[in-house]
């Protein structure tokens, strides 16, 4: 085969699986797991004794990422600081399988910051959070209240982030191993912006920064988080899904509005 031919069949091939449901490329090469090696067994350092060792536990040094992560966030400056610091973080798995590192988007010195979940396959491509479906409903939701990301000014702009830099594979909901190591950086994000309001959308970042779940009860309460006033709203990309539940959605905008103004 020259190499168009070539071309052609590695297309066909590629569509093929498309076809079948593929919508990730996670590796290069693929992965036969009847191959894999197995490992060599723990080398011990001391001889057991025979009478008493009954499978005597073996010490894995387990890295307490938490931890890191809160050490990494806490030398974080400013948002440059921070956002090179979370790229530099080694221990989200999910930073292997994504595109893009997708930090933030908007003005970071609005008024209100937004805090959704995670890219999607959209934010992963463009590296910027909610430019997919979702984001453009998110868009036309706050320029019905005169606020936008473009906007210059603080009082009607908006600040943009995601609970994870990083696309979970097939848009899974994070796990809470995900959210917990990557939540010091999204506190200090928070101090950093420092922001009038907090708007949470949707269930995952109400878990990561409220510890509770409950959507369609907490929407439109007004709360608080880290000491900023905080108000959870339905997540754009359920409103797509849910059109009815707009108009709770217009109510926490001009619930928001009011709050603004005050
Ligand atoms: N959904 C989110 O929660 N965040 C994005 O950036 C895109 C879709």
């Amino acid at each position: 085969m020259d190499s168009s031919e070539t071309y052609w069949a590695d297309r066909a091939l590629l569509e093929w699986q498309v076809e079948l449901g593929a919508t990730d490329a996670i590796l290069d090469a693929p992965v036969n797991r009847y191959h894999l090696e197995t490992l060599p067994p723990a080398v011990r350092t001391t001889k057991p004794d025979s009478k008493t060792a009954t499978a005597a536990p073996v010490a894995v040094k387990e890295v307490d990422a938490v931890n890191a992560a809160r050490t990494a966030a806490a030398t974080a400056n400013d948002f440059d600081a921070l956002s090179a610091a979370m790229q530099a973080f080694e221990h989200c798995e999910l930073r292997r399988g994504a595109r893009s590192f997708v930090f933030c988007d908007g003005n970071p010195a609005a008024r209100v910051m937004i805090i959704g979940e995670a890219p999607g396959r959209e934010e992963d491509r463009a590296g910027r959070p909610f430019v997919g479906r979702a984001g453009q409903l998110l868009d036309r939701m706050f320029e019905a209240i005169a606020m936008g990301r473009k906007n210059a000014d603080a009082a009607h702009s908006l600040y943009i982030t995601n609970v994870l830099p990083w696309r979970p594979p097939s848009n899974r909901t994070p796990d809470a191993r995900e959210i917990a190591m990557m939540l010091p950086f999204l506190e200090r994000h928070i101090a950093l912006a420092n922001p009038d309001v907090v708007i949470l959308m949707g269930n995952t970042p109400c878990q990561a920064l409220l510890g509770r779940t409950g959507i369609t009860r907490m929407r439109g309460n007004w709360t608080e988080v880290l000491g900023n006033a905080c108000l959870p709203m339905f997540h754009p990309a359920y409103l797509l899904r849910n059109p009815i539940a707009k108009r709770d959605a217009w109510a926490d905008l001009l619930s928001l509005k009011a709050h603004l103004r005050d």
